[in-house]
């Protein structure tokens, strides 16, 4: 087992950081005028992945210190330890194996006594040959018509990652199958995602690594009764032999719903939920783009494993990126960190590094329960350009705090359109939409002088207001185009990041503790919502006042 975690803020380089950051006049038009390889330099390659770091707020030292931070504190130790299957999900007493949902076929991982990779791979065989049965027709509904739409029912992991990648690889689904995603308890959403279906043509997949989630059981039961209730005179077991599939590490759970083992796909304990679309968890994806195609999404993920474990930290992108993220968040100040996709497909993807990045890394305790001595996790955050750039963009190229920011674009559009203009004029708005994209970053990093400013003939008195101070950090990430194996290197890239971060906060990323007290309240709570007075009357003053005006204000 590897040592305990280190305490970052007692070692050299901390110290040396912190000195470093007294004073620090980030200076990218100087350096950048001063170092004319700076750009080549600090652009970085991890498999088809193009990184240009360049524009961040770093010089040499910083860069070195951070590198030196990172060895204090064992970061490739930890890391050697997690792909090896050591339980260093400590508070779960758990190996942390996501790495090995991707291992080809071919490779061993013995984890307490089982080959982890022979078992990823008779699950996927299966998930192939369901999906594969889907797609076809072969599997067909109770009434034996084929499956039109699949429903995954399944909240927080079981549902950003599926959702996020369906919406990502929108140009590779099959053409008659529809995936809907069903998890917020607010009935709304079991509502809106089943109005109009077909319930003859209708497939769930419940997803829910414990099979123990309040929202995804009471959604499953929901589609249930909505599927027995509209198909009629049917025999019922069948109908949820046919129309139900489960995905979850609690077979006997699964069982007991009344769902057939047989249709069961599994995983392992050692797959956190937010780490677990590249398993058995991805299976409407499986449907949506067929196994070719997922395969494909899995050995992109591989890629970025193989680059993350045995590229030098010197040019190691995770590495890099997640250390510039400690430099921004504990020296610079940052509080959160924008994530801006120039590709409307990655619409989820900031909400899925929502999850991955804060559940992970919002901890106050190290892995050996003492308190953290600095800042840990940063807010992520974002929304695709250009969206977001006539919405929030003001406040990062010109408000009082800073924002580093994660730019993502493709050379190669998805759908490839030509604007015609009146005049005669064409043309082609990917090129329009990139330009944006460069555009962004450009101005974020040199910003406009008071005297360039002046130059444009702006009055003096709003001279101040119409200057950008530049020197606003941003990360560049460029793909040939976002193929199903582009998006698993995006995925893993940032599952890296976060393990980066965390082996320097010396946090367990791999718990998700501070979920639970909110989920045991809402049981305990639930009796007095629905006119439990005496459960009630044991709340407090604030509580029980907002259950008094839901009780005073609902429509019986
Ligand atoms: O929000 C807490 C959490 O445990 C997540 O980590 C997980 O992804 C989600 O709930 C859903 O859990 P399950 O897959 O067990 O239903």
């Amino acid at each position: 087992m590897t040592r305990g975690p280190v305490d970052a803020t007692a070692t050299a380089a901390w110290q040396r950081l912190t000195d470093l950051a007294t004073g620090f006049t980030p200076d990218l038009r100087g350096w950048f005028a001063a170092d004319p390889g700076r750009a080549e330099r600090l652009t970085f390659t991890a498999a088809d992945l193009h990184v240009d770091l360049s524009k961040g707020l770093v010089d040499d030292e910083v860069l070195q210190t951070l590198l030196a931070l990172a060895e204090e504190v064992g970061l490739a130790e930890r890391r050697e330890a997690m792909f090896n299957g050591e339980h260093v999900n400590v508070t779960e007493d758990r190996a942390v194996l996501h790495t090995a949902l991707r291992d080809p076929a071919d490779a061993v991982l013995d984890v307490d006594g089982q080959d982890a990779v022979a078992d990823v791979h008779d699950v996927l065989q299966r998930v192939y040959d369901f999906a594969d049965r889907v797609r076809t027709g072969v599997w067909t509904g109770v009434t034996g018509e084929r499956i039109r739409t699949v429903v995954n029912i399944g909240i927080g992991g079981s549902d950003l990652g599926p959702v996020m990648a369906y919406e990502a690889l929108a140009p590779y689904r099959h053409h008659e199958i529809e995936c809907r995603f069903i998890s917020n308890i607010d009935p709304t959403d079991a509502a809106t995602k089943l109005a109009g279906l077909d319930p003859a043509t209708t497939l769930f997949i419940v997803s829910s690594k414990t099979f123990g989630t309040l929202e995804t059981l009471t959604n499953a039961r929901l589609c249930k009764a909505w599927l027995l209730d509209n198909l009629g005179a049917v025999d019922q077991k069948e109908a949820v032999a046919k129309h139900f599939v489960a995905v979850s590490t609690a077979l006997d759970k699964v069982e007991a719903f009344g769902i057939d083992p047989a249709n069961a796909f599994g995983f392992w304990d050692w797959v956190g939920g937010r780490y677990s679309v590249d398993s058995a968890i991805g299976t409407s994806l499986a449907v949506a783009i067929g196994p070719e195609r997922f395969a494909e999404f899995l050995a992109g993920f591989h890629a970025l494993d193989e680059h993350f474990r045995t590229t030098d930290a010197a040019h190691n992108v995770p590495v890099l990126m997640g250390l510039l993220n400690v430099w921004y968040t504990n020296f610079l100040g940052a509080q959160t960190h924008a994530v801006l996709p120039y590709a409307q497909l990655l619409h989820r993807f900031p909400a899925y590094l929502q999850q991955l990045t804060m559940e992970s890394n919002g901890k106050g305790v190290r892995w050996d329960g003492s308190p953290v001595t600095t800042d840990t996790g940063e807010v992520f955050w974002g929304e695709p350009g250009t969206n977001g750039q006539h919405a929030f963009y003001q406040l990062i190229h010109q408000g009082t705090r800073l924002i580093p920011a994660d730019f993502i674009a493709f050379a190669n559009p998805a759908y490839p359109l030509t604007d015609r203009q009146e005049n005669g004029q064409s043309t082609d708005v990917h090129e329009l939409f990139l330009a944006n994209f460069f555009a962004q970053t450009r101005a974020l990093a040199f910003g406009k002088t008071a005297d360039e400013v002046r130059a444009e003939g702006t009055p003096e008195a709003i001279v101040p207001a119409r200057v950008f101070t530049g020197n606003r950090p941003t990360a560049s990430i460029m793909a040939p185009e976002l193929s199903p194996s582009v998006l698993g290197q995006l995925i893993a890239l940032y599952e890296h990041i976060t393990f980066t971060e965390g082996v320097v906060w010396g946090i367990d990323s791999f718990d998700q503790w501070g979920v639970e007290l909110g989920k045991q309240l809402a049981q305990q709570l639930s009796p007095a919502v629905a006119g439990d007075t005496a459960v009630a009357a044991e709340q407090d003053a604030s509580t029980r006042a907002l259950i008094d005006y839901y009780r005073t204000h609902r429509r019986t």
